[in-house]
């Protein structure tokens, strides 16, 4: 059985958690494959809601495998504390959970200098989630990170974290005039860490070959958004890592000939955390209605989210870069009530009207949206569970996206809960 990848379409938050919750009733194994506990996953069910910063969004579901593959960065106080919650949930972890030997780890050095950096950075702050992703990727490909296979070993922890807190405290204190952090204190908490993480610590990539060879169908969780990807984002204002396809492969150390579904998540509007270009935001009443009606606040840091009108520029370059297969449209209800709704279908740029994105930041910011007008809906839709029973308004808002990116729309989400969920689509959908 093959691999699918659930992958953030826009800037992040389109409810992948939701999708990838949902999908997993039909799932062997579900996996993380980058970032780290920057992202927050919302699953809703019944009177529970639960945010995941790490732990894969199918460990709700009894018979799945949840994996932390190898392009995670993991901060194990972080994961020892979301198992904990999960156990308290009353949910089975132990047998269910693998992590990655090779997964390198958060430490607060991390986090040190990545708040250092942003507060040097002032007004150019990335406005990040201030999890230590950035340095953490950076000591990485430095070639001085420490791995999930180093907490096992005492006297290597105690060698390496030594090296990389000396060099960390240089560079917080010389450069940012930052306090040092006491060495002693963070070698005590990390080495106890051992026992804790030994019983998930596996070679992740090798589990999940053989699962496929033997018939398990597997599920990437990807986290992000692709306009968040660092080569196909607007750098700087990016993640450090690949949420889109491609990260798939590296992430979980699974051949791309075993992938055959690349599931998009688009919201039915934007929003973006953080700094950086959103051609399409808006920063008037209708922004507001959005980020009041869809809570949109960061799951991960309660920072209110920038709303804006879909962009369907955008969505089609990241359509191309993922090869998206479907797509699920999320939070389709939170434009019920809008007289009307905008559609970005291109954009204005020197003079000249065009439909290619480009994503470096200098052009990006001079974008001027071109807009194509829809008629809206009143009606509440988070009861209708079939297509038909959508407003027609709603319908042809779905056809318009689908036709404009030619390619189907399988899910609609119509409300936070698991079961809010519109599924066959296929009647409306383009050949
Ligand atoms: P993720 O990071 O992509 O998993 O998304 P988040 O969990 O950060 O943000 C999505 C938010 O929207 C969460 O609060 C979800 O509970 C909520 N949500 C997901 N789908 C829907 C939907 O269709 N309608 C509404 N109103 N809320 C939704
Ligand atoms: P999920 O998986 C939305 C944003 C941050 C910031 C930029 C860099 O829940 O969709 P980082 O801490 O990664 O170095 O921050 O990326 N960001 C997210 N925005 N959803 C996320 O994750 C995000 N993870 C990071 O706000 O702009
Ligand atoms: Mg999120």
């Amino acid at each position: 059985m093959p691999v699918s990848i659930v992958i953030g379409s826009q800037w992040g938050d389109e409810g992948k958690g939701k999708v990838v919750d949902l999908l997993s009733q039909d799932i062997d194994i579900v996996a993380r494959y980058q970032g780290g506990a920057n992202a927050g996953h919302t699953i809703a069910w019944d009177d529970t809601t639960f945010v995941l910063h790490l732990v894969p969004s199918g460990i709700f579901h009894e018979g799945v495998t949840c994996v932390i593959g190898n392009g995670v960065v993991l901060d194990p106080a972080a994961v020892i504390e979301e198992i904990q919650t999960i156990k308290d949930l009353g949910y089975d972890v132990e047998d269910r959970l693998r992590i990655s030997h090779n997964a390198h780890l958060i430490m607060p050095y991390h986090k040190a200098v990545e708040a250092a950096r942003e507060e040097a950075r002032d007004a150019d702050a990335i406005g990040t989630t201030g999890r230590g992703i950035g340095p953490a990727y950076m000591d990485k490909f430095a070639r001085t990170g420490i791995r999930v296979v180093d907490l096992l070993d005492r006297d290597v922890l105690r060698e390496k974290l030594t090296r990389a807190i000396e060099e960390k405290n240089a560079i917080l204190q010389r450069i940012y005039g930052a306090d040092e952090l006491d060495v002693d204190k963070i070698i005590e908490e990390y080495v106890e860490f051992d026992q804790l993480i030994d019983p998930y610590v596996t070679n992740t990539s090798e589990y999940l070959c053989n699962a496929l060879d033997e018939g398990k169908h597997v599920l990437a969780e990807g986290a992000q958004g692709s306009l968040l990807d660092v080569d196909f984002g607007s750098y700087p204002y990016v993640t450090s890592s690949h949420p889109t396809a491609g990260g798939c492969c590296t992430g979980l150390g699974v051949p791309p000939t075993e992938v055959n579904r690349s599931i998009g998540i688009a919201k039915a509007y934007c929003t973006r955390v953080g700094n950086g270009p959103f051609p399409t935001e808006l920063n008037d009443a209708v922004g507001e209605q959005l980020r009041d009606v869809g809570n949109e606040y960061g799951a991960t840091t309660g920072r209110p989210r920038r709303c804006g009108w879909l962009d369907l520029v955008a969505l089609r370059y990241t359509s191309m870069i993922n090869g998206f297969t479907e797509l699920a449209i999320t939070k389709l209800d939170v434009l019920s009530g809008l007289d009307e709704l905008k559609v970005c279908t291109a954009y204005q740029y020197n003079g000249k009207t065009t439909q290619r994105f480009r994503s470096e930041v200098q052009t990006l910011e001079k974008v001027e949206p071109v807009y194509e007008t829809l008629p809206g809906w009143d009606d509440d839709i988070t009861g209708v569970r079939h297509l038909a029973e959508l407003p027609t308004e709603a319908q042809d808002y779905l056809a318009f996206v689908s036709d404009y990116l030619g390619v189907d729309v399988s899910m609609v989400s119509i409300g936070p809960k698991r079961q809010q969920i519109i599924t066959d689509l296929e009647a409306r959908m383009p050949a």
